[in-house]
């Protein structure tokens, strides 16, 4: 059975729709650590509820960005984990994290890749006028959402529409294809090939 830790800073419902898809056996595997940047953040919550420990390693408690970083890091190899998913965690991941867990961090986008990478994609795909947008499931490599595209699931963009409604329509997408890429993962069926992610059968 893997080992999977979250990383995620608020709310926390894609790590809560990981938890809900391992108790009912959907995905093969076990959540043994919730790091939070954000001791605030609901996430927090809901790992208590459901019995996984949590790790708070909080930006503003360290004097630089390097010392913040190896905290992060000596967090990280505490877990054990064979699989580290960022589920909505807002800080940038250094190089070095990045290059220690290449091909074991996948990180959840609201839009479909390459478009509106970074902050308030759902904003930027109604600015854009863009008449489809999604999610996006990647592994993490040191570019800003670059990194191998391993699902996408897409949803209509609506004239009518706001960052809110389009948000809550992509977030619907989001707990559908989180938890089949962390399967997918989990089940041995992801082989990254240069760029792409090809999808073994079972
Ligand atoms: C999601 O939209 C995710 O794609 C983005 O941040 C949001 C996190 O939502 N990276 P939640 O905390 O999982 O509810």
């Amino acid at each position: 059975m893997k080992r999977i830790a979250v990383l995620a800073s608020g709310r926390g419902s894609n790590f809560q729709a990981l938890i809900d898809r391992i108790a009912d056996g959907y995905i093969p595997a076990e959540c043994v650590r919730l790091i939070t940047d954000n001791p605030e953040a609901y996430a927090v919550e809901r790992a208590r509820a459901a019995g996984i420990l949590v790790t708070v390693v909080a930006y503003p408690a360290y004097p630089d960005k390097q010392s913040y970083e190896a905290a992060l890091l000596s967090a990280m190899e505490g877990c054990n984990a064979d699989l580290f998913v960022l589920a909505g965690y807002m800080r940038i991941l250094g190089e070095t994290i990045v290059r220690r867990f290449s091909g074991r961090m996948i990180n959840i986008h609201p839009a479909l890749l390459p478009s509106f990478s970074g902050l308030h994609a759902q904003r930027q795909a109604i600015a854009y006028g863009a008449k489809v947008s999604g999610c996006t499931v990647h592994f993490v490599d040191e570019g800003m959402d670059t990194g191998p595209i391993i699902i996408q699931r897409c949803v209509p963009v609506f004239e009518r529409d706001d960052e809110e409604m389009l948000a809550g329509r992509i977030l619907v997408e989001e707990h559908a294809a989180l938890p089949e890429a962390v399967r997918l993962f989990c089940e041995d069926r992801l082989m990254i090939k240069g760029r792409v992610v090809c999808i073994l059968p079972p």
